[in-house]
């Protein structure tokens, strides 16, 4: 299903407090993702890089990192108040901000060798017309690259949190949701990137099984950064049922150094093509 733009806006503004709170955690997993990403973008030292769906920063900050003084970051969102959270995180002031649906990207032909889009696409009311646009902005030796998630039964965590949330609401997390597995099945977004005009058009699926200590609630920025307006607006009481359906759910993958948590995602990038 696909949602409208202001929806997806309203949705991702509402979020942006939760995501500032659980930064810090972003940022600590941030190469696992990263590196990967970056690699199949071709990013190198001193590129113009345009950024989108940018969030709260990542994967921004490595991106100007990797690029380092001779390169640019512009860095872009649909949703302002991610921005704005951005903005405070940036005290070295290495980005350059710039509200932006990528549908329709505010940026002349040829402006950027590589264009880098971590988790965001999934959302966007039409990805192709975003691709296409995406292609547009690149030089003619420019390569784009896209991180998504792989099937929702893949996703041990998310999987977990919305069936604990379901649990205790009584109806499935909303429709905001559901779209993080929309370019799950392999092939998906790369047949969309064909579509658009790419060429030399890779995808490559990783595999995390990382082990969550045991004695810590490291559920909870998770819970938060993805279904905090649902545990909100839940009773103190509601909210105790949740803690202990996410507990139950745990212990299908406990083993005996933490929890086994399953995650897996797919990169797609390709290289302008005309
Ligand atoms: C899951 S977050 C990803 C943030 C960051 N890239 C990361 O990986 O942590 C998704 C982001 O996509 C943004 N977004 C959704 N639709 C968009 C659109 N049409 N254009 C640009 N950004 C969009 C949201 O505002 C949100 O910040």
């Amino acid at each position: 299903m696909t949602l409208d733009l202001e929806s997806v806006r309203q949705h991702w503004d509402s979020k942006a407090a939760a995501w500032a709170n659980h930064s810090d955690t972003l940022a600590n997993m941030a190469d696992r993702y990263n590196l990967p990403l970056l690699d199949s973008a071709g990013l190198q030292a001193g590129d113009r890089v345009l950024d989108l769906a940018s969030g709260v920063g990542e994967p921004a900050f490595t991106e100007a990192r990797l690029v380092g003084p001779e390169g640019t970051i512009v860095a872009t969102d649909l949703a302002e108040s991610m921005l704005v959270a951005l903005k405070i995180r940036d005290k070295a002031k290495l980005l350059h901000l710039t509200a932006a649906d990528m549908q329709r990207l505010p940026f002349a032909d040829a402006s950027f060798d590589r264009v880098i889009c971590r988790f965001g696409i999934m959302f966007v009311p039409d990805p192709l017309k975003a691709l296409r646009d995406v292609h547009r902005v690149l030089v003619p030796s420019g390569r784009a690259a896209f991180m998504v998630w792989g099937r929702r039964d893949e996703q041990t965590m998310f999987t977990i949190l919305s069936d604990a949330v379901q649990a205790v609401t009584g109806t499935p997390p909303d429709d905001h949701h559901f779209q993080i597995f929309r370019f799950g099945d392999p092939g998906t977004l790369t047949s969309l990137f064909k579509a658009a005009g790419f060429r030399d058009i890779t995808e490559d699926s990783h595999s995390f099984t990382p082990l969550a200590p045991l004695d810590m609630p490291f559920w909870h920025a998770p819970l938060e950064m993805t279904f905090g307006h649902i545990v909100d607006s839940l009773t103190v009481e509601n909210q105790k049922r949740l803690e202990g359906e996410i507990l139950r759910r745990l212990d299908s993958v406990r083993e005996p150094n933490g929890y086994r948590l399953k995650a897996r995602l797919h990169i797609v990038s390709g290289s302008y093509g005309k």
